[in-house]
């Protein structure tokens, strides 16, 4: 009877023990999430000299793809016949945070390469200024 007794108690200890592991399991992940790209705080205010900056750099580096005035238009784009979003459109971009926008710009994505090693993170900020500030034409 006593041994019973002592088994029943090790197994209740280790279901109890098993649910108190996954909401730490839960908890970690969070903490992943708070370090994703769309929790990047941008540090870099819009402001005049922001932007100016950033079209500077937008002009070098994007327009060849993205356009001009960001509609997706730009030669590269269409020798290499790619589909492209016009940031002019609020709602382009709207599901996208400054973040996420920086983490693409850094990155690349697809058929985008990234600016990393190439452009300051300062600067990119600063093309995420500018961007932004295509849309409320
Ligand atoms: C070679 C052409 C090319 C160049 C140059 C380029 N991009 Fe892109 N960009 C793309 C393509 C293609 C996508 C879509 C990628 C996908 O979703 O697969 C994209 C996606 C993006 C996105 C994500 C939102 C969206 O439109 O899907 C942002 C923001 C962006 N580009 C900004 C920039 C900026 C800023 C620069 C300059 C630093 C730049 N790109 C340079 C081709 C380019």
């Amino acid at each position: 009877m006593r041994a019973i007794a002592i088994v029943l108690w090790g197994v209740l200890w280790l279901t109890v023990w098993l649910q108190e592991k996954k909401p730490g399991e839960e908890k970690a992940g969070v903490e992943k999430t708070a370090g994703n790209s769309s929790k990047l705080v941008n540090p870099v205010k819009t402001s005049p000299e922001s932007i100016a900056q950033g079209k500077k750099a937008y002009g070098f580096d994007c327009a060849m793809c993205h356009g001009k005035e960001g509609a997706g238009d730009g030669d590269l784009a269409e020798s290499m016949h790619l589909k492209l979003k016009d940031y002019r459109d609020a709602s382009a971009l709207k599901d996208l945070t400054d973040g996420e926008m920086y983490t693409v710009i850094m990155s690349g994505k697809g058929q985008m390469t990234g600016e990393e090693g190439r452009m300051k993170p300062e600067q990119v900020w600063n093309v995420v200024n500018y961007v932004r500030s295509l849309a409320k034409k």
